[in-house]
């Protein structure tokens, strides 16, 4: 029973390992939660698949759990708001529902031939400079590419008008708008900007870029801001509440831990790491492997954008060592076996499992452990498993500060991982800077209520989300430069180790 009293916003978030949806209060306070996990299909190494229908039935669930939890009913919920695992790619049929295949995750590397092919033929730079990508199997419109290829029939159904395209954001809010009984298709603009097919600078498909990863256009959908009313609940608990936001996840963390400053950064420690730092109105061209994105979109106010460190593998590699190697029970006990020894024993490891992200863009890269002698146990393999996390985390803001001209003043963190206070210590030491975590840790769902909430006047402003942020930890430096110097170079060192693996 929620001691809040209404009204309220709901977040859906459709994330990469569960779906959740979080109830909030005015204070921006969580007053109920549901959360289901869902099945990881790796059909081929470096394939990764999702069922979509299984992630739609799984967003039904939580929204019921969520909403019988607070003890509320729809009357009580102002909006609803949706954030979600950016760049998976579903491709469905519009008049019954069904994907034509299953979702392709945003860690699939079946694109890498596809993405070197384009790169002969139109060009890296074509799309960095229209896109604000490089060229990397990570991105969604590839990916269509892929099903639209390899899918039988599926290019003539699409001509036929048949087919829609979304990330995960579009299928919810088709979903939860009706679907086939009149689902409203649309993405927004932060998710538009992972697809590869968006112009960064007008915010619209960009024409050419879809006709050379030959995509057709009247597949995808209508692009709209992250904070606007795109159409009403059509069924279940929340029948008849304005959905009012969209965010990929990342985004809406950053809109979440309130960087609405440009300058203002956070990183997000989930299955992957995400750092995004707003810049302003300017699209910022990376020049040390970054991504340039959409930030947000508030309704009919001018884009906000941003620059993100990706990071494929951090999470995920803590489950690996759970459900694959069997070396801990549960995610927790990683921080209890890195803890019971001093250090990582010589051994490093890089989790290149899709390739590796920013700042370098290498899908040939696979995963190593680098440093191995007969003394490393498994608590060092643990400890090298966290150090992984906290060295990717600093080659980002290093390629942060190169691009921006930004020192990292401190970083405000979130996500899963940051329960972990090994890890967090850890990343104040590679970092040589504090780390700050607030008092809503859930700042992915938090995000999407906010833009939800401003989009139906529950909140009137930036300035009253801001108020609500409240530190609960902070983390400070306590290692010797000298080590840091050290141990980062062998770190380095191992990273390139990993790289050429594939052909
Ligand atoms: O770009 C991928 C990202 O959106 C996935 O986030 O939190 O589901 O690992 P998460």
């Amino acid at each position: 029973m929620t001691t809040s009293t209404g009204p309220f916003i709901a977040a859906i978030d459709q994330g990469t390992t569960s779906s959740r949806c979080i109830v909030f209060d005015r204070d921006g306070r969580i007053v109920a939660v549901d959360q289901k996990e869902h099945e990881q299909i790796f059909p081929k190494p470096g394939w990764v698949e999702h069922d979509a229908t299984e992630i739609w039935t799984n967003v039904q669930e939580v929204v019921a759990g969520a909403i019988a939890k607070a003890e509320i009913t729809a009357a009580d919920v102002k909006a609803v708001g949706i954030t979600n695992q950016r760049e998976t790619t579903v491709l469905w049929d519009r008049h019954t529902g069904e994907p034509v295949h299953n979702a392709l995750v945003w860690q699939d590397t079946r694109t890498d031939a596809l993405c070197k092919e384009l790169g002969r033929n139109v060009g890296q730079d074509r799309f960095r400079r229209e896109t604000g990508l490089p060229l990397a199997s990570y991105f969604a419109g590839p990916k269509a590419r892929w099903l639209l290829d390899n899918v039988e029939g599926l290019r003539e159904r699409a001509a036929a008008g048949d087919i829609l395209f979304g990330t995960m954001d579009s299928w919810v809010i088709w979903n939860l708008t009706g679907g086939p009984q009149g689902g409203v298709h649309v993405t927004d603009v932060t998710n538009a900007s992972r697809t590869m097919l968006m112009n960064l600078h007008n915010l619209k498909w960009d024409e050419g870029i879809a006709k050379s990863m030959e995509v057709p256009l009247d597949i995808l959908p209508e692009i709209k801001s992250s904070a606007e009313v795109y159409g009403h609940v059509k069924d279940g608990v929340l029948a008849g509440v304005p959905v009012a936001s969209a965010l990929g996840d990342q985004q809406a963390a950053l809109f979440g831990q309130t960087c609405f400053a440009e300058g203002e950064a956070k990183s997000t420690y989930g299955t992957g790491t995400f750092m995004l730092m707003n810049t302003g109105d300017k699209v910022i061209n990376s020049y040390s492997g970054l991504l340039t994105t959409v930030g947000y979109k508030i309704g009919d106010q001018k884009p906000v954008y941003a620059l993100e460190g990706s990071i494929a593998v951090t999470g995920s590699l803590v489950q690996w060592m759970r459900d694959q190697m069997g070396l801990i029970k549960s995610a927790a006990e990683i921080e209890t076996l890195a803890s019971s020894v001093e250090d990582n024993g010589g051994a490093y490891f890089v989790p290149a499992f899709s390739g590796l992200f920013a700042p370098y863009w290498r899908s040939d890269a696979r995963g190593v452990i680098a440093g191995l002698t007969r003394y490393v146990t498994k608590a060092h393999i643990a400890r090298a498993v966290l150090e992984a996390t906290a060295w990717q985390t600093r080659e980002i803001t290093d390629a942060m500060t190169k691009d921006s001209g930004v020192e990292l003043a401190a970083l405000k963190v979130d996500g899963g991982m940051t329960s972990n206070n090994l890890l967090m210590q850890t990343l104040s030491d590679f970092l040589d800077a504090p780390v700050v975590r607030p008092m809503v840790a859930e700042t992915t769902c938090l995000g999407a209520a906010y833009a939800a909430g401003l989009a139906v006047g529950f909140w009137p402003d930036t300035d009253a989300l801001r108020a609500n942020w409240r530190r609960a930890a902070e983390w400070t430096p306590r290692m010797p430069a000298e080590q840091r110097d050290r141990e980062y170079k062998s770190w380095l060192k191992a990273v390139e180790r990993s790289m050429g693996w594939v052909d």
